[in-house]
C-alpha cells in the first residue's frame, strides 16, 4: 500500500520559509502541502499564488495545493501554472464537480476533492472513477494544530472499501491533526498520504519526525 507523508508548510516558519523547504527537500517527504484560504469558505486567510510560484522555483518534491476557496473554477489554470502537480478541491465549493475535476485534468495536474467532517463518501461514489486522490478533512478546515476527529476512521474505511472496488488507483489523504498515533491508525484504516503540519513543523526535529511518520 502506497503511504506518502506532505508536511503541511501552513505551520512553517515565514520569516524564513526557503529553510523550511530546504528542510523537506532533504527529508523523505513525498510531496509539499499548501493551504491556500480565502476567509470566506474558511473563517481564515493564509497565502496564495505568488508564495507557491516562488516556493516552486527551489522546491524539489511535488506540490499538493489545497484550496480552501469558494469557486476555484477561475483559479485552476493559475495554480497549475505556478507549480501545482496535485490540486484539491472542495466538495461543499462545487456546484459542477465533474465539471471541475475533467478541467483540473486538462491542465496536467492530478485532481483531488477534499470532504469536509460533515461530508459523507459515498457523496462520491459517481465521481471516484475520475479522481486521482480523495482528501478528508479530519479537522474543520482553516487552522493547523486543530484535535484529530475520531470520526475520520470510520470515513477512511468507507472510502478504502468504495475505492477498492470502484477506482485502486486513486488515493486516499488525510489532513489535520496527524501525529504517530493517529497516522499510524489512519495508514492501517487505509489512508495513502498523511499531511501534517503542526506535528512536524513544531517538533525538535521536523526531518526525523517526517521520516518517522513514514514508517510508523
Ligand atoms: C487545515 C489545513 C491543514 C493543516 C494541517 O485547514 O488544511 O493542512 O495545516 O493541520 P495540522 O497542523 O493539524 O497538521
Ligand atoms: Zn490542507
Amino acid at each position: 500500500m502506497t503511504k506518502l507523508v506532505a508536511p503541511s508548510i501552513l505551520s512553517a516558519n515565514f520569516n524564513n520559509l526557503g529553510k523550511d523547504i530546504e528542510m523537506i527537500n532533504h527529508s523523505d517527504a513525498d510531496w509539499i502541502h499548501f493551504d491556500v484560504m480565502d476567509g470566506v469558505f474558511v473563517p481564515n486567510i493564509s497565502f496564495g499564488l505568488p508564495v507557491i510560484q516562488h516556493v516552486s522555483q527551489i522546491a524539489r518534491k511535488p506540490l499538493d495545493v489545497h484550496l480552501m476557496i469558494v469557486n476555484p473554477d477561475p483559479y485552476i489554470v493559475p495554480f497549475c501554472k505556478a507549480g501545482a502537480s496535485i490540486l484539491t478541491v472542495h466538495y461543499e465549493t462545487c456546484r459542477h464537480l465533474h465539471r471541475t475535476v475533467r478541467h483540473i485534468k486538462e491542465q496536467g495536474a492530478k485532481a483531488s476533492v477534499c470532504l469536509n467532517p460533515h461530508t459523507p463518501v459515498s457523496l462520491l461514489e459517481d465521481i471516484i472513477g475520475e479522481l486521482d486522490m480523495v482528501l478528508l478533512m479530519s479537522v474543520n478546515p482553516g487552522f493547523g494544530g486543530q484535535k484529530f476527529i475520531e470520526n475520520t476512521y470510520k470515513k477512511v474505511r468507507q472510502l478504502r472499501e468504495m475505492i477498492d472496488a470502484i477506482h485502486p488507483e486513486c488515493l486516499i489523504e488525510v489532513d489535520g491533526g496527524v501525529n504517530f498515533d493517529t497516522g499510524k491508525k489512519l495508514y492501517e484504516a487505509g489512508a495513502n498520504v498523511l499531511v501534517a503540519g503542526n506535528f512536524v513543523f513544531t517538533s525538535d526535529q521536523p526531518e526525523e519526525t517526517i521520516r518517522k511518520l513514514k514508517n510508523i
